[in-house]
This record gives structure tokens, C-alpha cells and sequence, in this order.
């Protein structure tokens, strides 16, 4: 069982009911169980009833990811359905309004995760209500959020240049990038991912809201996944160019992996970061049109996948091990040396956490095209020796390249988890 999961089974038997859980146990015929016995004895009534009688709603455990803890959730929180991403600027001077800003957002991203409202509820109804309200009744829906701090909070604003770790600074350029000034940057990053769209977004609002006067919002994504409603055997999602994507990825139950590729070290160069992790986003726009006209052969070239199974040119499976020195009958290699996976895998001696999602913007107006793509997301313990390097030889070779255009950047560098009675940030405070 995974770390967040003991987590939060654990927080689950400890937590007292919110109004929600009721509404939801009342929704699935619950309720009278609950009535009938003891508080705690007829919530596992209640659970095992739900269990058989209505499939669909999942239980509280499945539903919540635990906000606190060594780690902050959404790194190797297994990928929800959708994605609501917001890179906010700083407007606040001074540490101590910073660090305000922490402290009232996580409280409220704690409180959210529970699929709680954000605050006390007012009875004054001439007051606007303290949160905007179009979550009430919705599940927690795996709502994580996960915040980062942009290379430029380590300006002379808040007193934290001696903070910012040695190898935390803005991505070099790589060839063939056109980077768009408003998908790029930002003090303050904010991963906002859940099973639900409108659970993402209302999140997102709220943390507006609550920063008025101290941050605004630089730039928002969103994105999706297939939704475990539309594959419930959580098979390995496609992006839009119809391939797997997301197949080789190291093994987040393995802490052992994890600490070599995703969470920093306080020797790393930062103490504060210790538990942390280094994200990389891109927002990457794919030229679609052009890729729908091109052959299935070259596709999967491109690629060095087959795009029905997944499995690498050459194998038979999606999971089979990719033999990039694997040659045909004819002597040529199976996976063409500068396709996607070739290149992006190397010697396999670099890895990167990759957390992706498809977005779609509508259509792109000079071009009247769609503005579709991916909004690339990887986590790292070092981007400068993990996610730069790869890019780098993507940039140059990729037979990709003819498909793809950079168009956005960023990178944050995640803080550790906060734990109870604490914030996020505040080691680095
Ligand atoms: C729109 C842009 C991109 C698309 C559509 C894409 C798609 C894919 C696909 C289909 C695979 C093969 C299946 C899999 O293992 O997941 C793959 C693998 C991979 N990609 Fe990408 N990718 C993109 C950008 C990037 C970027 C920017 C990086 C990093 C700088 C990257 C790193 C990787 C890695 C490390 C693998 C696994 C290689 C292996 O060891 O087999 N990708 N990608």
C-alpha cells in the first residue's frame, strides 16, 4: 500500500464526518444504516452497503489523497482525470505577506482535499460567501494541489536569494521553441489535478480568491486524461496523437526510485527543498493537421511504438522491454535511432517522472487551426541534470519536432509536504 493511501485510510477512521460524507452516504442509502448504529460501527456498515449497492460512488478512502505528509501529494499520486494548472504572480512585498499567502492557502487546500468548503460559513447573508460554492455536493474527487516556488520568488522582493538552491534557475533555450510569453513563467506554481473538472477549477478560483491582494494569476492550463469512467481498467491513457503515452516511467511505489529520480536531498544544494521535487512544465501545441496526414508507418516511426498495442517496434506488447539494438531482417534497427523514444530513453541512465496531460484550447486564430497538445509535466531531483540533458537531444533530433512546437515554459520547484500545524513553504522561511 502506498504511503498516501496508509495516509489516508489512517485519516479516514480518525476524521470526524463532514456534512458531505453524510450527503453522500444518505445519497447512496446509507444514511439509515447510519442512523441506526453507533456512529462508527455504522459508518463500516455503511461503507460495506456502499460497496455492494452502488459501485459508482466511490468510498471516502478512494476518493480523498491526504494533503499532509513528507511529501506533497500530486507528485507520485497515481495521474487523475483532469488537470487545472495555475502559475500565479507574486504582487505582495515583504517575507511576512509571503508567507500569509502560504499559510492561507494551505489551510484552505487542506480543508478541499477533505471536499470541505474553504472557511467558516457566515450566517450574515449580506456578505458575498466565503467560497464560491460550485463544488458543495461534489466528492473530493482526489483533489490534490501542489504548489512550487518559480525561480524568480528568489529575487530581491521577499529576501530569499540566498535561498534559491545553486541549480534552480529558468531553462536554457532549446532549438526550434517558440516560447509565448503568456504560457511562460511564474513566481509561484500551482499543480491543480482531481477526477473532476469542476472540483480542479473550483479549487483554482479559491486560491484566486484568497490571494487577491497579495498574487494574481499569470497564466492557467487545463487538461485532460480519459476519464476512469471511459476506461475502468485504468490502462495507460493516449494523447492526441493517438498514441500510449506514459508507459516507461520509473515506479513511484519503489522508494528507492523515487529518491533517485524525483525527491531532492538536502545535500542537494538547498536544505529547505529536502523531500521536494523539481517540475518542469512545457506546454507543447501539436500540429494535428499535419500529423493526421501522415501514414501510420510514419507515425509509429516517430514515435518507435506501434500505436494500436503500444508495444515498441520489433516487441509484441506494450510493457515488453525496449531493445533499441534490436534490427530487423534486414539489418536495419527496429526503432529508428531518432525516434522519440530512442533519443528521449539514451543509454537509460537519465529518468524523469513524467505527469502529463492533453489540453485543448480551441483553434489557434492566426492559423485557424486547433490549439491542441500536450502540457508536458515532469518532476525531478535535479532539472538541470535530468530534464534539460533529454530535451536538449529532443530538441536537436526528434523526428517529433515536424509535429510539436514548444509554445510554453516554466519551472517550480516544489516544496516538501507540511505537516499538521505547519505550512507549505516553510522550510524555506
Ligand atoms: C508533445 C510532446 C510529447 C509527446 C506527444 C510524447 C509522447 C511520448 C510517447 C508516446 C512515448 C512512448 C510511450 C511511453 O513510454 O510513455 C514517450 C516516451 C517518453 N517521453 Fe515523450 N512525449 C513528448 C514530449 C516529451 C518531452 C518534452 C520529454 C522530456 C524532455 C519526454 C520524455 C519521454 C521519456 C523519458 C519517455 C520514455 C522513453 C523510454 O525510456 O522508453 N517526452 N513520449
Amino acid at each position: 500500500m502506498s504511503e498516501h493511501n496508509q495516509n489516508s485510510n489512517d485519516s479516514i477512521l480518525k476524521k470526524p464526518m463532514t456534512r458531505r460524507d453524510v450527503l453522500r452516504l444518505a445519497g447512496t442509502g446509507g444514511l439509515g444504516l447510519l442512523l441506526g448504529g453507533s456512529a462508527v460501527g455504522g459508518m463500516f456498515a455503511a461503507e460495506s452497503h456502499r460497496k455492494t449497492e452502488a459501485a459508482k460512488v466511490p468510498s471516502a478512502s478512494e476518493d480523498q489523497v491526504p494533503f499532509y505528509g513528507q511529501h506533497q501529494a500530486g507528485i507520485i499520486t497515481p495521474a487523475q482525470n483532469f488537470i487545472c494548472f495555475a502559475a500565479f504572480d507574486v504582487t505582495a512585498s515583504g517575507s511576512n505577506s509571503l508567507q500569509k499567502l502560504f499559510q492561507s492557502w494551505t489551510a484552505a487546500a487542506a480543508a478541499m482535499a477533505e471536499g470541505k468548503q474553504v472557511g467558516e460559513e457566515s450566517s450574515n447573508h449580506n456578505l458575498p460567501p466565503v467560497d464560491t460554492g460550485e463544488s458543495v455536493g461534489l466528492t473530493p474527487s482526489r483533489l490534490t494541489i501542489t504548489f512550487g516556488a518559480g525561480p524568480s520568488l528568489f529575487d530581491d522582493r521577499f529576501g530569499l536569494a540566498s535561498k534559491r538552491p545553486p541549480a534552480f534557475k529558468d531553462l536554457p533555450s532549446f532549438n526550434g521553441e517558440q516560447l509565448e510569453p503568456q504560457w511562460c513563467g511564474g513566481d509561484i506554481g500551482v499543480q491543480v489535478c482531481a477526477d473532476d473538472m469542476q472540483v480542479a477549477f473550483h479549487a483554482v478560483r479559491n486560491l484566486a480568491r484568497i490571494a487577491r491582494g497579495k498574487a494574481v494569476l499569470r497564466w492557467v492550463q487545463e487538461g485532460f486524461q480519459r476519464s476512469t469512467q471511459a476506461d475502468p481498467t485504468g490502462s495507460t491513457p493516449r494523447n492526441l496523437l493517438g498514441f500510449k503515452d506514459g508507459t516507461v516511467n520509473p515506479d513511484v511505489n519503489s522508494a528507492q526510485d523515487m529518491n533517485k529520480v524525483v525527491w531532492a536531498r538536502g545535500n542537494d544544494g538547498a536544505a529547505w527543498m529536502s523531500g521536494g521535487s523539481y517540475m518542469a512544465v512545457r506546454r507543447i501545441r501539436m500540429r494535428i493537421e499535419v500529423w493526421d496526414r501522415s501514414s501510420l508507418k510514419d507515425q509509429e516511426n516517430t514515435f518507435g511504438r506501434y500505436r494500436a498495442s503500444g508495444a515498441p517496434l520489433g516487441a509484441k506488447n506494450e510493457f515488453d522491454p525496449v531493445d533499441l539494438s534490436a534490427k530487423d531482417e534486414k539489418g536495419n534497427p527496429h526503432i529508428p535511432a531518432d525516434s522519440h523514444v530512442a533519443l528521449a530513453r539514451g543509454d537509460g541512465s537519465i529518468q524523469i517522472l513524467r505527469r502529463s496531460y492533453s489540453y485543448s484550447g480551441g483553434i489557434d486564430l492566426k492559423t485557424g487551426q486547433l490549439d491542441a497538445g500536450l502540457l508536458f509535466i515532469s518532476y525531478q531531483r535535479d532539472l538541470f541534470k535530468q530534464f534539460v540533458p533529454m530535451q536538449q537531444k529532443l530538441a536537436k533530433s526528434d523526428r517529433l519536432n515536424e509535429y510539436i512546437l514548444h509554445v510554453g515554459s516554466a519551472v517550480f520547484a516544489c516544496f516538501p509536504g507540511a505537516s499538521k500545524g505547519g505550512y507549505i513553504g516553510d522550510t524555506l522561511f
